[in-house]
């Protein structure tokens, strides 16, 4: 069975998403393999591997060697990078990677994108930072050793619409460890309610209530959208994160990738996901409306380094009133390539989560 490995895969977000979707596929077809930074491993994974056959590894990122060591013992023969360091060493760590895969003969190497469209990543200072130089290296790799490489974008995930939806799992953090594990296992690595609606989002948007949600917060019954330059509601691009895995799951199937693998779970208009919302709920929200230019006005009055988090969501929201295809709004071949994967509209993923 050929070895697929997740670099950064404990992750409750994304990592989890993958590993659970290639563990779920009929078939069983791909090994997975874990790469992390200790060989600790998260209770999700103690609760869908309770035999521990899902290896992870320990690897230093900083070590070409180290990364390469860990490819060439498990005979990799995909990596899948989600890491995400958050310390400055993102553009060094995703370097090495494919530095490392290139050095033990991976076959195939997906960076660590999983974001809008590869456009915003020449806009956004953070992203741009992580990925400087990268897609030129694997592209370099691609024409010397034959090493496929791939993008993979998804827009931005769905589940910052359900922060907020269910009770906080509070009584989770009083399970012992065993309960939890328990827990996550009956849900087949997602606790029922607040874990399996937000499958490990980060809360890390920029709402001005401190709530972690980008763009709607249901909750609260308010909105905070960027207007398009022509005065309308910009298109956006949006899918769960355990779609994003199931889509991944399947393209592993495929023969050839494109450079860009765009995934769509659903592209709604901001004024239809604001409607839809206030329809679930039978309550108005209060929605704040920015233009471009404002946005601009807001990102020139930042100080760094302490606005850094506030720049990262005004320069997203700035991209996304672009409404632009490539960006923002992604053009699913992924979707076309891997037909039998049906994604959780937007209109789904809320009903289920705030009905
Ligand atoms: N589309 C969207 O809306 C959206 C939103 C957020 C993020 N993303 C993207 O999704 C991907 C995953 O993001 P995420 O938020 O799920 O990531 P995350 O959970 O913050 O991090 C993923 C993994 O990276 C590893 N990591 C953390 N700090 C590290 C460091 N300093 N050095 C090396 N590894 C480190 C950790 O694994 P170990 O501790 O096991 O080493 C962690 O589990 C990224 O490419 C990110 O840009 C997309």
């Amino acid at each position: 069975m050929p070895v697929v490995a997740i670099a950064g895969g404990t992750s409750t977000g994304l990592g989890r998403a993958l590993t659970v979707a290639i563990l779920e596929s009929a078939d069983r077809h791909w090994t997975p393999v874990i790469l992390s930074r200790s060989d600790k491993r998260p209770p999700w994974l103690r609760a869908i591997d309770a035999d521990g056959l899902v290896p992870v590894v320990a690897v230093d990122y900083m070590s070409v060697a180290s990364i390469s060591d860990a490819l060439r013992t498990h005979k990799v023969h995909t990596l899948l990078s989600v890491a995400l360091a958050k310390d400055g060493s993102q553009n060094r760590l995703q370097l090495n990677l494919v530095e490392g895969a290139r050095e033990a003969g991976v076959q195939r190497y997906v960076p660590s994108y999983w974001g809008l469209g590869v456009e915003a990543y020449r806009h956004v200072t953070v992203m741009r930072m992580g990925a400087e130089g990268v897609w030129e290296a694997c592209e370099k790799a691609q024409r010397e050793t034959g090493m496929q490489c791939a993008r993979f974008n998804c827009g931005g995930f769905m589940n910052y619409f359900g922060i907020g939806a269910h009770p906080p799992a509070r009584q989770q953090q009083q399970l012992t460890d065993e309960e939890l594990v328990e827990q996550l296992r009956q849900g087949g690595g997602y606790a029922a309610g607040e874990d399996a609606g937000e499958q490990g989002v980060d809360r890390d948007g920029d709402m001005a209530d401190g709530s972690g949600c980008y763009l709607l917060k249901p909750r609260g019954l308010c909105a905070e959208v960027p207007l398009s330059p022509s005065g309308g509601y910009p298109r956006f691009t949006t899918t769960t994160l355990r779609d994003v895995g199931r889509f991944v799951a399947a393209a592993l199937e495929l023969e050839t990738w494109e450079g860009d693998m765009n995934i769509v779970g659903d592209t709604v208009r901001l004024d239809e996901m604001i409607r839809t919302t206030e329809a679930l709920l039978g309550k108005k929200l209060a929605v704040e409306t920015i233009s471009p230019a404002d946005l601009d006005k807001q990102i020139g009055q930042l100080r760094m380094p302490d606005d850094f988090m506030k720049l990262l969501w005004l320069e997203l929201k700035r991209e996304h009133a672009k409404d632009e295809v490539g960006n923002g709004v992604l053009d699913g071949n992924v979707n076309r390539m891997c037909p039998h994967v049906k994604p959780v509209s937007f209109k789904e993923y809320m009903h289920a989560q705030w009905s």
